[in-house]
């Protein structure tokens, strides 16, 4: 068998990749994986907000076995039974009106299918948020945050409009939280009323790779009244929130905002398939429905929507959603009591919403990275924002409270070693 270094060579050796993980994957069951090594590490990061399910899922290999009996793929032209299936289920679990479903590979992918029908239906510029991220793709680059974040760079005519997010921690109004009149809402009305050729806004609801920046309560409702009275399509990138990671089913239904589109993906196949889809409001998108005609050849094979049928029926069987809310709520009060006694100088503040956790350490990237590598060496392995300023832990849905508990240790253990002097 080789070992971790060997493989970790022979990657960087052929390919451009982003590793930065000094072992090799090798299998996983659960919340768990192993290395090529044997070494054994609890996953908070499921593949940054993929297996939601965790891994290796019983019910799925099965579900899977059966289907690869039956069919994988099938011409893109030809419909069949599970994609005309799956297009039925998410039209009815979305909240979006005059649901109409898209097929994608991906997350990119799905937002690049919305940022089309969006431009074929009203020819006009899109809004989005600093510290956003939307996929590696040419456009989608651009409508997320490449100077920041050190993205490659791509054409200016592929940069849309940014407007600030509402960051409560370090509001870039200087407001205080309990007590403002939503300048981060009113600052969108200004962008359009300044722009009025911008004719989308297009949210990622709780900014996550950005830092987990979870809206104020009431944030949404303004914003969706702003795009309304506006006439401005409002689309939520749902790839990283949706499919049960907010403790909702979707961000938007978390914060009753009305969308015009939503964008899914890595929960929605929950890694066992490449798949995403682009929802919209039929109405939304034109009279030349053709012009959103974009079914790629791998996109929504039998394989990958039978796959992601079965994602839906174990998320509602386990009652994975409500298992997000919980163990999201434990997790983050846990955090937040055991980071305040051991490094309240050092911590920024403790962000949840659902199972999406942000660990701000204040700009410093840092003492981040140290406390990262820390809880890894003791076999918890969470991720980080794109800065490096903010540890995130997005784990499976599946998460129980022993899980929690184990994980909990590890934390505080870590925090005593790198915080001694309490
Ligand atoms: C909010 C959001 N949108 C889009 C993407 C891109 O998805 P994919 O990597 O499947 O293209 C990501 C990936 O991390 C994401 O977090």
């Amino acid at each position: 068998m080789a070992t971790n270094k060997e493989i970790t060579k022979k990657t960087k050796q052929f390919q451009i990749s982003d590793i930065s993980y000094p072992a090799a994957f090798h299998t996983a069951a659960g919340m768990y994986f192993e290395d090529i090594e044997g070494n054994r590490v609890m996953d908070f990061s499921s593949g940054y907000g993929v297996s939601n399910i965790g891994w290796q899922h019983p019910q799925m290999l099965k579900a899977m076995e059966k289907q690869l009996n039956k069919s994988n793929y099938c011409p893109p032209w030809m419909p069949s039974e599970e994609s005309a299936n799956l297009g039925e289920r998410l039209a009815n679990l979305v909240s979006v009106p005059n649901a109409l479903c898209m097929r994608a590979t991906g997350g990119a992918d799905a937002n690049e299918i919305l940022l089309k029908s969006t431009y074929g239906n009203n020819k006009g510029d899109v809004l989005s948020f600093e510290m956003s991220y939307h996929g590696g793709t040419h456009a989608t680059i651009g409508l997320g945050e490449p100077v920041k974040f050190n993205l490659p760079h791509v054409a200016p005519s592929y940069y849309s409009y940014k407007i600030q997010p509402p960051h409560c921690f370090k509001c870039p109004w200087g407001q205080n939280p309990n007590a403002c009149q939503f300048q981060c809402a009113s600052a969108i009305d200004s962008a359009l009323q300044n722009n009025p050729n911008i004719k989308t806004f297009f949210a990622e609801p709780v900014i996550g790779s950005g830092g987990v920046i979870v809206p104020p309560k009431g944030y949404y409702s303004r914003v969706e009244e702003i795009c309304s009275q506006r006439g401005v399509t409002l689309i939520f990138d749902e790839v990283l929130t949706g499919m049960g990671r907010t403790g909702s089913w979707f961000a938007h239904q978390k914060f009753d905002v009305a969308v015009d589109g939503v964008s899914l993906a890595k929960g929605l196949s929950s890694g066992y398939a490449a798949l995403g889809a682009a929802i919209m409001d039929a109405s939304k998108m034109g009279n030349d429905k053709s012009a959103d005609d974009v079914s790629s050849s791998f996109a929504w094979t039998p394989f990958s929507c039978a796959i992601s049928l079965e994602t839906i029926r174990i998320i509602e069987s386990e009652n994975l959603v409500a298992n997000a809310e919980i163990q999201g709520n434990y997790l983050g009060r846990e955090i937040r009591a055991i980071l305040n006694k051991y490094a309240e100088q050092q911590l920024g503040e403790v962000r949840q919403c659902g199972l999406m956790i942000g660990v701000d350490w204040n700009e410093n990237p840092g003492l981040s990275m140290r406390f990262l590598l820390k809880m890894l060496k003791r076999g918890l392995m969470w991720c980080a924002s794109w800065d490096y300023n903010t540890m995130i832990a997005l784990p499976p849905l599946i998460i129980s409270k022993s899980d929690c508990d184990h994980a909990l240790n590890i934390i505080e253990d870590t925090a005593k070693e790198m915080f001694p002097k309490r």
